[in-house]
């Protein structure tokens, strides 16, 4: 006898049921992926006509739009509009330190906000959470440099910094004393001070108007600082700026002595030195500040990143006792100087909490650790790939370089490393290359980078350099 189902009896057989409802999982599957594919679209033209980007090539951005829309951030992860997950191997811009997503973080942004988002710290006007990151950092940061001002940046840290240098010799009866000195592949960022103290000459090139009073100085050459400073005047250099280590510039780590030698070479011309922390503070080279490896104290240290982890705009000026001194004595009037958000209570209550992170989780000392790991991993690659010149790190800090020939330093006539940070991205690594007279990847991961992390980033590099390897170097394109 044939057996005949009422549809009642077919829906709600459980078989048929499982089924229905996969049908309906797929078909939502299908809806989302089709939703996500609309809502991206929209959102790329949308980037295309109204967000100028900022360091961007906008030929890039106008025919591809976004390379990604993040939606979330967790660790080291960052999550893209599309689901696809990448290791942060950047921390952003140099400064996720404490990673993406803490909830710590939200909870103190927001009872700050309810309590106190912003007031004014002109006129005096002060506020706790300012008070006691400055007292803070003041701790933290070497020998006397315990007063600080506060920025939303490391471009307004760097032109506080060269202001208050400037002003500090106006109030001493030096006037002449305002030419700033800096070093070839420095990045201080790009207000009008810190772009004309910038080594990197393209970002000078950008405008053709520039500031006076900036001079340069080759890179690690001792000697010619003494020589530019002797044929400047001493009696007319305010102060030298330079990164502890060069980021953007390619990570260049200096020898041992030779911020030391600049110290003395600063101390016999009587000239400030002030070292810009932005992206070596707070961790990122395996100690709390990057000039404690050289032994060395600044007059005055510029910061940013790092102190807030990026979680809000934030940097800032830390000055010695002794230019405090002299300002508290000599300074009448007011100080000239001071942005709307110096001393804003948010993000200085985001710094004091991004800094208690920082000492509860011994992120500075995990910074050192798995830097040092991270530079046995690269010499593994070099070993395996001859195409790979020099590495190095400095805590979380690091660069490979990569040559055609090892032996004489030649650089392949296409740069490779934008290939390849395009090739890591694709396989979820995101970094970034620096190709100024060199053809280098640079890496700063988040600190809180684990054992297992570090080592799914060495899976990446090695697989992308086998493909380079078989597709361009081989084939010699
Ligand atoms: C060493 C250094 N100084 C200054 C800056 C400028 O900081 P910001 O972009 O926050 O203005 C940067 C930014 O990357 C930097 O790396």
């Amino acid at each position: 006898m044939c057996n005949v189902f009422s549809l009642k009896e077919i829906f709600s057989s459980v078989g048929m049921r499982i089924a229905i409802k996969k049908v309906y999982e797929i078909l939502n599957e299908k809806r989302l992926v089709f939703m996500t594919i609309q809502l991206k679209e929209e959102l790329k033209t949308l980037d295309q006509k109204h967000f100028l980007h900022p360091t961007t090539s906008i030929e890039q951005q106008q025919t591809q739009g976004p390379a990604a829309i993040f939606i979330e951030g967790n660790g080291i992860y960052l999550k893209d509009i599309e689901g696809n997950i990448y290791i942060d191997g950047m921390s952003s811009l140099w400064n996720v330190n404490i990673g993406h997503g803490r909830k710590e973080i939200a909870e103190v942004a927001k009872e700050q906000i309810s309590t106190l988002a912003f007031s004014s710290c002109f006129a005096s006007f002060s506020n706790e959470p300012a008070i006691r990151l400055a007292t803070k950092i003041a701790s933290l940061t070497p020998g006397d440099l315990n007063t600080v001002f506060f920025t939303s940046g490391g471009s307004e840290s760097n032109d506080t910094a060269i202001k208050l240098a400037r002003h500090y010799w106006l109030l001493k009866g030096q006037p002449e004393r305002q030419k700033i000195i800096s070093r070839t592949h420095s990045y201080h960022g790009v207000a009008m001070g810190a772009t004309s103290a910038t080594g990197l000459q393209a970002f000078r090139d950008f405008t053709n108007s520039h500031a006076p009073d900036f001079h340069y100085v080759y890179s690690e050459s001792v000697r010619n600082l003494r020589e530019t400073i002797e044929a400047l005047g001493p009696e007319t250099v305010a102060a030298f700026i330079s990164e502890p280590v060069q980021g953007a510039g390619g990570v260049n780590i200096p020898q041992k002595d030779y911020f030391k030698e600049v110290r003395k070479i600063c101390d016999e011309y009587g000239i400030l030195f002030i070292a810009d922390e932005v992206i070596t503070g707070f961790g990122r080279t395996g100690k709390f500040f990057g000039m404690e490896h050289y032994g060395v104290v600044p007059d005055m240290m510029s910061f940013a990143k790092g102190v807030s982890s990026g979680y809000v705009q934030l940097g800032g000026v830390a000055i010695s006792e002794t230019i405090h001194q002299d300002l508290c004595e000599l300074s009448k009037g007011t100080l000239m100087h001071g942005y709307t958000y110096s001393g804003h209570a948010l993000a200085c209550q985001v710094g004091l909490k991004n800094i208690e992170i920082l000492e509860q989780e011994n992120l500075v000392e995990n910074a050192a650790n798995m830097g040092d790991a991270m530079l046995e991993g690269f010499r593994a690659l070099q070993e395996k790939y001859s195409f790979i010149g020099r590495v190095r790190t400095l805590g979380l800090l690091g660069a490979i370089e990569l040559v055609k020939s090892r032996e004489t330093g030649e650089l392949f006539e296409t740069a490779l490393s934008p290939i390849f940070v395009q090739e890591t991205m694709k396989r979820g690594l995101i970094l970034r290359t620096v190709t100024y007279d060199q053809d280098t990847v640079v890496f700063s991961p988040p600190l809180i980078l684990s054992r297992v992390e570090l080592d799914e980033m060495l899976r990446i590099l090695d697989e992308t350099f086998e493909h380079i390897r078989k597709t361009i170097v081989e084939k010699n394109i």
